[in-house]
C-alpha cells in the first residue's frame, strides 16, 4: 500500500502506548538484505535539538549486527490487531540468524532511501542514526541490572534522528 508522509507535528500518538501495547519492527539493511525484530522498548521524543526515536537491543539479536552495519533504520507500526500479534509472533521469538521470518511472516520488503520498511505497515518512522552506545552496569542506580540482566546481556541503546513519518494514504 502506498505511503504519505507527514510532519512530526502531524503523528499524534501515545509514544508510551505505542511501544508498550503496538510494538514495533526494528527494521535495518536492503530490502535484499535486511533484518527485523518485534520492539516494545523504545521513545520518541527531543534529543540534541532534533526529533529523535530511541531504541534499546541486546548483543544477541540479529538484527544489530544490521543496525550497526547501516546508518538508517526504520521503525515499523502495524494495524493493531490478530494480524500483527502473529507477525510478532514470529519477529518478536525466532531469529532471521536461523530462519527467513520475514517471509515466514508475510511482510514485504520496500526500499526507502537507503534503508527498508514494510509495505503492510501502518506507519514508518524512518530514522539516521546520532548514536549508539552500551550500558554500563556500573551506570544503574536501581536494582535494574538484577531484574533485567541476569545473562549481563546490557542493551545497546540507539539514539536516530527522525528522518520521515510516513502513514499509508487511506489512513
Ligand atoms: C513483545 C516483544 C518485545 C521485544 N522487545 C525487545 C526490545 O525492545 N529489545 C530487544 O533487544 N529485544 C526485544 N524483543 C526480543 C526480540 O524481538 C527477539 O529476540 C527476536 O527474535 C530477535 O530477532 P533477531 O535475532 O532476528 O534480531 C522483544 C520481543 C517481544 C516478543
Amino acid at each position: 500500500m502506498p505511503f504519505k508522509q507527514i510532519a512530526v507535528e502531524d503523528y499524534l500518538v501515545n509514544a508510551v502506548t505505542l511501544f508498550r501495547d503496538t510494538w514495533g519492527l526494528l527494521t535495518a539493511g536492503t530490502p535484499e538484505k535486511c533484518n527485523t525484530m518485534t520492539v516494545s522498548w523504545g521513545m520518541l521524543g527531543e534529543l540534541w535539538g532534533e526529533d529523535a526515536a530511541m531504541v534499546f537491543v541486546r548483543p544477541q539479536r540479529h538484527t544489530k549486527l544490521f543496525l550497526d552495519a547501516n546508518e538508517s533504520f526504520t521503525l515499523n507500526f502495524l494495524p493493531k490487531g490478530k494480524e500483527g500479534k502473529r507477525v510478532h509472533g514470529i519477529c518478536g521469538v525466532q531469529s532471521g540468524r536461523d530462519t527467513d521470518k520475514i517471509a515466514l511472516a508475510g511482510l514485504t520488503p520496500q526500499p526507502l532511501e537507503d534503508t527498508v520498511c514494510f509495505a503492510r505497515a501502518e506507519t514508518v518512522i524512518l530514522c539516521r542514526k546520532l548514536a549508539a552506545q552500551g550500558f554500563d552496569p556500573a551506570c544503574f542506580l536501581s536494582d535494574i541490572p538484577h531484574a533485567m540482566y541476569p545473562e549481563k546481556d546490557y542493551h545497546t541503546l540507539y539514539v536516530g534522528k527522525i528522518e520521515q513519518i510516513l502513514v499509508q494514504v487511506n489512513n
